[in-house]
Formats: structure tokens, C-alpha cells, sequence
């Protein structure tokens, strides 16, 4: 069926094609039964297009995705490139995605499935019903403050440099987003930096506190320091609705919040960028977990966080809620059938991988839309 959708579609690494591989059945089964299709435009990046073309993205892989309605990403990375330097790391491709689009903020729900409320390492008193939002700011930070290096000392010694900065655009453009998520949520935001020791800390919260105070003053808005936030998610979860954070703080605080949720399989991504006057924005969505080459290539990988990262695609790039929610309950019947991956496997359930668990979410739309 012709198709208006561009999506471009990055497989990358390790378990990145393997779990994209139940994505793509799943679109081949919304062309089927939902007469929903896409132009699917598939490219190499990080480790696989350093060994195609000896560099982790190319120009043209960057313009097809500014041109594309939306990217779809796996992950990146591997220890075959490890001794890379970081100008030609396959983290690199990601990064340069994420700059070259603008993508500044990074949506990372962690959502505890009823069915997995004994997956995770806490308590299931802790988690239950547990639905909060990270938003991490995605383009800035010490990711890519300048100056940054490894430089060679008079006395011989190296330093290694990086440098931790943000505008108070760059603040208050995440940070809008975040109020806007909490607005059609539980109306809370938490913001979370180390204003007690980082000057980019203090500009962060008084901005912050700023924009809140004139564009949003029915949120109501906390202030936490980072140590304290990585500690308040593992005791009380369930006290955040959305948190907004710097990109370090960000990435840290998604990865131990996804183990809330059962696993970091389970976590998937929106990163987006600004809207423009046509109403369209730069998107990329992905599973937050990596490449995990210790189970890469052994068809145990858990499919689920790339899947619910193409339900996010869905609803945030072509406004296709109800499409999302299908696939969304599709995941959580499966679970609740018993079927498992090895890294949400309880007793009792079934150990399966990769392949079936996306047969069985298919199996599960079939029933579904019957
Ligand atoms: P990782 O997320 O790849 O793996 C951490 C642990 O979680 C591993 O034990 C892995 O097996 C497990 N895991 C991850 N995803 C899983 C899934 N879907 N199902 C089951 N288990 C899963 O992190 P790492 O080991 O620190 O990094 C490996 C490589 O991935 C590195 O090169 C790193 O830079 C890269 N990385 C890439 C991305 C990305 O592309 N967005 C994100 C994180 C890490
Ligand atoms: C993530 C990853 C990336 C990050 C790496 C691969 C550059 O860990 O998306 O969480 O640190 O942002
Ligand atoms: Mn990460």
C-alpha cells in the first residue's frame, strides 16, 4: 500500500537487529490488519557501519533521517570497537543523531506491568501500579561541553576533560516539555540536578523555578539533587509522576529506574525535538538498553522495549494512539500469559526468546483486533 509515513529504520548492533527484526513483522502485520503502512528506508550505524564504511554514520545516513517522518533506532556499540577513538566510537552514531536532529528531549517512561510486578529486584509493594516519566535532556551537558579531551601534561602526566554546560534556553526547553507531559499527568514535577555543588546545577534549578513560576504555576514543581533522586527511586518510586534531569543524571536514573520495571528490556524511548512552524518535529525512538553483546547473537534478547519504543512512535510521531494502545496491551496480555525472556522470567512461566516472544505479541494483535 503507498504511504505517506517515512520511517528510517537503524538496527545497529548486537541485539539491535535482532530485536528489530519483531518490529518489523509487527508493521507487516499493521499493513495487514490495520491498512497502516510505511516507507521503511533501513541503514547501517555504529560498530556495523565502521566495518561497512569506517565510520559509525554517514552524512547521507544523518540527512535520511532529518528527511524521515521519524527514526526508529536498536542500539549501538560493541567490544570489537571498543579501543575506537571517540571520534569514530559506534556511540558516536547516536550522539550525532541526536545533535544533527536537535532531539533534546529524551522520554523515558518507566511503566511496572501488572504481570511483572514480582519481575523486578524490589518489592512488589514498592512497585505496583509504578508510572512515572524521565525526561532527559538529550543535545547538552557534559556530553558535549567543550573543551573535552585528553591532554598530555608538562610533567607527563594525562587529563582527561570534559565539561558539564547549559544555556538557559537549552534549560527551559526541556524543561517546558516536561511541565507540558506533567500537565496531562498527575500534574508533578520533580527537577533533579546537584545545584549544591555545580554551578550548572544552580543555573538549572532557578531557571527551572523560574519557568514554572510564569508559564506553569499549576504544577507543582519539587527540586531534588541527583545522589538523593537515585536513592528516592528505590525507596518510594511511586512519589515522582515526571522527572526532568540533565543528560548524565538522565541516563544514569533511566537505566536504575528500568530495573523498577522488571528490566532494562523493558524500557523503550522517545528522544524529540523542537516543533517547527509546520507542526513538525524531528523524532527518534529507541530502547534505552545497548547493544548487551553478552547475549547478542543467542536470540535471548528481550524484544519488548524495541516494540514499546515503536508504540511510542506511533502515538508521538503520527499521532496513532489507539494503534499504540494495541500494541502496548498486546505486551502486557503476553506477559500475563506467562510467556517470558530470560531476564523477566519468574517461576512458573515459560522461558522463551526473542523470536517467540514477538510471534506471541503478534498472535496476541490478532486476537485482539478479531
Ligand atoms: P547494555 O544495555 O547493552 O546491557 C546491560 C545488561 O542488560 C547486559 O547484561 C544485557 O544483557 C542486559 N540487557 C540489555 N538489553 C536487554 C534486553 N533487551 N533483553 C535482555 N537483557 C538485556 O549495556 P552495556 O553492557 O553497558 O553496553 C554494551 C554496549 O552497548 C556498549 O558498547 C555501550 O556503549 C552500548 N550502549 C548503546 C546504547 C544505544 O545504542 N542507545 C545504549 C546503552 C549502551
Ligand atoms: C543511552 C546510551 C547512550 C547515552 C550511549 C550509547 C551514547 O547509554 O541512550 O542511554 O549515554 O546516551
Ligand atoms: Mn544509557
Amino acid at each position: 500500500m503507498a504511504s505517506n509515513k517515512n520511517l528510517l529504520m537503524l538496527p545497529g548492533d548486537g541485539i539491535g537487529p535482532e530485536v528489530m527484526h519483531e518490529v518489523k513483522r509487527l508493521i507487516d502485520w499493521m499493513d495487514r490488519r490495520r491498512h497502516v503502512s510505511f516507507n521503511i528506508t533501513e541503514d547501517l550505524v555504529g560498530g556495523a557501519a565502521i566495518d561497512a564504511r569506517g565510520t559509525p554514520i554517514t552524512d547521507a545516513t544523518v540527512a535520511a533521517a532529518k528527511s524521515a517522518d521519524a527514526v526508529l533506532f536498536g542500539a549501538v556499540g560493541g567490544p570489537q570497537w571498543d579501543n575506537h577513538g571517540f571520534n569514530k566510537r559506534p556511540e558516536l552514531a547516536i550522539l550525532t543523531l541526536r545533535r544533527e536532529l536537535g532531539l533534546f528531549a529524551n522520554l523515558r517512561p518507566a511503566i511496572v506491568l501488572d504481570p511483572l510486578v514480582n519481575a523486578s529486584t524490589l518489592k512488589p509493594e514498592v512497585v505496583k501500579g509504578l508510572d512515572i516519566m524521565i525526561v532527559r535532556e538529550a543535545t547538552g551537558g557534559i556530553y558535549f561541553g567543550e573543551p573535552r579531551g585528553i591532554e598530555t601534561l608538562q610533567d607527563g602526566q594525562q587529563r582527561g576533560v570534559n565539561t558539564e554546560v547549559y544555556t538557559t534556553h537549552e534549560i527551559e526547553r526541556v524543561a517546558r516539555v516536561a511541565f507540558e507531559l506533567a500537565a496531562k499527568r498527575q500534574n508533578r514535577l520533580c527537577s533533579v540536578e546537584k545545584a549544591n555543588v555545580m554551578e550548572s546545577g544552580l543555573l538549572w534549578r532557578q531557571v527551572v523555578t523560574a519557568l514554572g513560576q510564569r508559564e506553569y504555576p499549576n504544577v507543582e514543581l519539587s527540586h531534588m539533587y541527583a545522589d538523593n533522586c537515585a536513592m528516592q527511586l528505590v525507596r518510594n518510586p511511586r512519589q515522582f509522576d515526571v522527572i526532568v534531569t540533565g543528560n548524565l543524571f538522565g541516563d544514569l536514573l533511566s537505566d536504575l529506574a528500568s530495573m523498577l520495571t522488571g528490566s532494562l528490556g523493558m524500557l523503550p524511548s522517545a528522544t524529540l525535538g523542537a516543533v517547527d512552524s509546520s507542526g513538525r518535529r524531528h523524532a527518534l525512538y529507541e530502547p534505552i538498553h545497548g547493544s548487551a553483546p553478552d547475549i547478542a547473537g543467542k536470540g535471548q534478547a528481550n524484544p519488548l522495549a524495541q516494540i514499546l519504543s515503536f508504540a511510542m512512535l506511533l502515538r508521538y510521531s503520527f499521532d496513532m494512539d489507539e494503534d499504540a494502545k494495541l500494541i502496548e496491551r498486546a505486551c502486557t496480555n503476553v506477559l500475563a500469559s506467562g510467556l517470558r525472556t530470560a531476564d523477566v522470567m519468574a517461576a512458573g512461566c515459560a522461558k522463551v526468546g526473542t523470536h517467540v516472544m514477538g510471534e506471541a505479541v503478534i498472535r496476541e494483535l490478532d486476537k485482539q483486533a478479531a
